[in-house]
């Protein structure tokens, strides 16, 4: 199955690529459309851009591990992912706060995965948010030294049964939800040694944390 779905995503990858290039296309000629044709190619990238993640997801769940790891700047590649959510967290009127500290150090990790952590993360955060709420996006360096990120919502929270569950393959209880995004942020900061945290209180809001190893230099 794990073959199965990875070859299949993998597939899907190309034409969806394409799909993307010319829906991005039309979108540079956005003023010369009427308003519902506006709002149709909207709708049109939000789906696609769903399936990416899908796809992403699917491919990073059955991948085996690997070790392609380069100094990168956390803030940078939270500015990324917050570029690629802005229009789904503006559906919601959500606001994206970023407090990034200008002085932490570079971590030692493959820039795509952790984009796709982050990208993780943040829909959860967009998910479980009310409409005009807000989330936080903050780094900095902790007593110890080590480099910290953390995505913090206002949203449902998590109950106490489900806590337990939420990094379990497939556990989900979104209508949607394939129930991937969470272990696989797990499985990828695993890979390289970071780790992931959480607190929540249901109706009061979630934060996750990561905490990144630090670079030894000899
Ligand atoms: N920030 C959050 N606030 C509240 N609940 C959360 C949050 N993040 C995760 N959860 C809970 O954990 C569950 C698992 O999250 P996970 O990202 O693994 O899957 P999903 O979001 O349901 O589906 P997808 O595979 O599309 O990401 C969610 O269904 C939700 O119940
Ligand atoms: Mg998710």
């Amino acid at each position: 199955m794990g073959k199965l779905s990875a070859t299949l995503a993998h597939e899907i990858r190309n034409p969806l690529s394409a799909l993307k290039l010319n829906l991005n296309y039309l979108k540079m000629s956005e003023e010369e459309f009427d308003p519902e044709v506006i709002e149709c190619l909207n709708s049109c990238v939000e789906a696609a851009d769903r399936i990416q993640d899908l796809i992403e997801n699917t491919l990073e769940f059955s991948r085996t591990p690997t070790k392609d790891e380069k100094e990168i700047s956390i803030n940078e590649i939270s500015i990324q992912a917050v570029d690629i959510l802005t229009g789904t967290a503006k559906k919601k009127n959500i606001g994206i706060i970023s407090e990034l500290s200008e002085t932490i150090p570079m971590v030692l990790i493959n820039k795509n995965k952790i984009l796709q952590v982050f990208i993780n993360l943040i829909t959860n955060a967009i998910d479980a948010s009310d409409k005009n709420s807000m989330i936080t996006l903050r780094s900095y360096l902790n007593s110890k030294k080590d480099v910290i990120f953390e995505i913090e919502d206002k949203g449902v929270g998590i109950s106490e049964e489900a806590k337990e569950k939420i990094f379990t393959d497939f556990y989900t209880n979104k209508r949607n939800g394939t129930g991937l995004g969470l272990s696989v942020c797990k499985k990828l900061l695993e890979e390289s040694k970071c780790e992931i945290s959480f607190e929540s209180e249901e109706n009061n809001g979630t934060k996750f944390r990561i905490l990144f190893p630090k670079i030894i230099t000899i």
